[in-house]
């Protein structure tokens, strides 16, 4: 029985938001919401609206580009944007690789691996929670490798006591659905060096009216209606179906961010540290119930900023089918991020991204997920089947 429909992130804007704002015209523009953005993260550093996260790290990698510097290291587990974003920027994507299957990351390891040719290394802050990258910055420095964080999950969140995206040279954030804070789309790039700052070219973008943003965010709600009416319809049909129509698409305008998603960026801000206390709440309260599964790794001095939650089960073939009888009744759990990594030839082993693109599962831990429904998921995913499992 589908008693409700919860999607993986949820906004927590509804369409009317947009429309109220819609008919105010106040027209603030991007500056006014990308200060009010850095205000709120307690950041300084110069700052561009950019019409995606891809396009922040595609960007800044060109506008950084050095002779002998052709590669970038990023997360084997990864969004495939960010490693589009690299070839786009037209350098060679290195991947490196979890130390284990619970997603953490041996930062002397990466030290080990850093070579002459690496124009980059892209941080991965994933689903909320930043990783303690401390350990590689001295050799980064010295070997002038740009360290970019990947804040495109993360906003919020503390390192020690510095906000997510001030510890690297330069940070990318990301507006997309199924985002800490959704505009539809667009993103930043943050500079936190002069000397970055003055290098950094971004293209001339057009202006857009109320009027265009306005059509493209009723685009964008249909999406999203459509979207969430399919979770859990699985079958052949409902995907040809899709494949057909290509109903389930929203693609990306590549603008930059106009005055009514200025106007609802700088709505959403007013609200974001009470939505992302009840989102850490549910993040938390899947942690406390585990005792068959394993959650996604928070580091010593981390203050995550919970985005989804990621787990693994310990018997992993049968956390997928636990997943797939939640989505008939209407919870998107699943392994959406990501089901394959970005180097997907496995050279005959099975590494932690590998397995952990196969069975993590994401878990919904948004604003509009009730306990209850919490109970249920934790209660299935904890399922007797499971005690006697090992993580694989
Ligand atoms: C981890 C991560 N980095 C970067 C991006 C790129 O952001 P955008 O969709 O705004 O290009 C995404 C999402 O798409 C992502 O999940």
């Amino acid at each position: 029985m589908r008693q409700t429909i919860k999607d993986t992130v949820e906004e927590f804007w509804s369409f009317e938001v947009v429309e109220e704002i819609g008919r105010k015209r106040a027209a603030p523009d991007s500056v006014d919401f990308l200060q009010e953005f850095l205000d709120l993260l307690g950041i300084r550093g110069a700052i561009w609206p950019v019409p995606s996260g891809r396009r922040a790290i595609e960007w800044v990698l060109k506008s950084t580009a050095k002779p002998g510097k052709d590669s970038v290291l990023i997360c084997n587990f990864n969004c495939p944007a960010v490693s589009d974003a690299v070839l786009n920027a037209g350098f060679v994507v290195e991947t490196f690789d979890f130390s284990s299957v619970n997603g953490s990351i041996d930062w002397g390891a990466i030290v080990e691996s850093l070579k002459p040719e690496h124009a980059a290394i892209i941080i991965p802050h994933l689903f909320g929670v930043p990783y303690d990258f401390s350990e590689i910055i001295e050799t980064c420095r010295s070997m002038d490798v740009l360290i970019i964080e990947d804040c495109a999950h993360t906003v919020g969140a503390l390192i020690g006591d510095r906000p997510t995206g001030t510890v690297g040279d330069a940070a990318v954030f990301s507006f997309n659905y199924d985002k800490p804070l959704s505009l539809g789309w667009g993103g930043a790039l943050l500079a936190n060096t002069k000397a970055l700052a003055s290098k950094v070219q971004i293209p001339r973008m057009e202006g857009i009216s109320v009027e265009w943003e306005y059509k493209k965010m009723s685009e964008f709600n249909a999406f999203l209606i459509h979207r969430r009416r399919m979770i859990g319809h699985e079958s052949i049909f409902h995907r040809a179906m899709r494949k057909i129509t290509r109903a389930n698409r929203f693609d990306l305008p590549d603008t930059s961010i106009g005055p009514l998603r200025a106007a609802l960026g700088l709505w959403q801000l007013e609200r974001y540290s009470k939505v992302l206390k009840l989102r850490n709440d549910n993040a938390n309260f899947v942690v406390d119930s585990s005792q068959n599964y394993s959650c996604w790794p928070v580091g010593k001095n981390i203050k995550p900023a919970w985005l989804r939650q990621k787990v693994i089960t310990n018997l992993p073939h049968q956390g997928i089918a636990i997943a797939k009888r939640l989505r008939r009744e209407g919870m998107r759990v699943g392994n959406f991020n990501w089901p394959k990594p970005i180097d997907h030839s496995q050279n005959g082993k099975e590494t932690a991204s590998h397995l952990l693109s196969r069975f993590g599962l994401d878990i919904p831990v948004h604003q509009n997920m009730s306990k209850d429904l919490l109970r249920k998921i934790c209660h299935d995913l904890n399922g007797k089947d499971q005690k006697d499992g090992i993580i694989a």
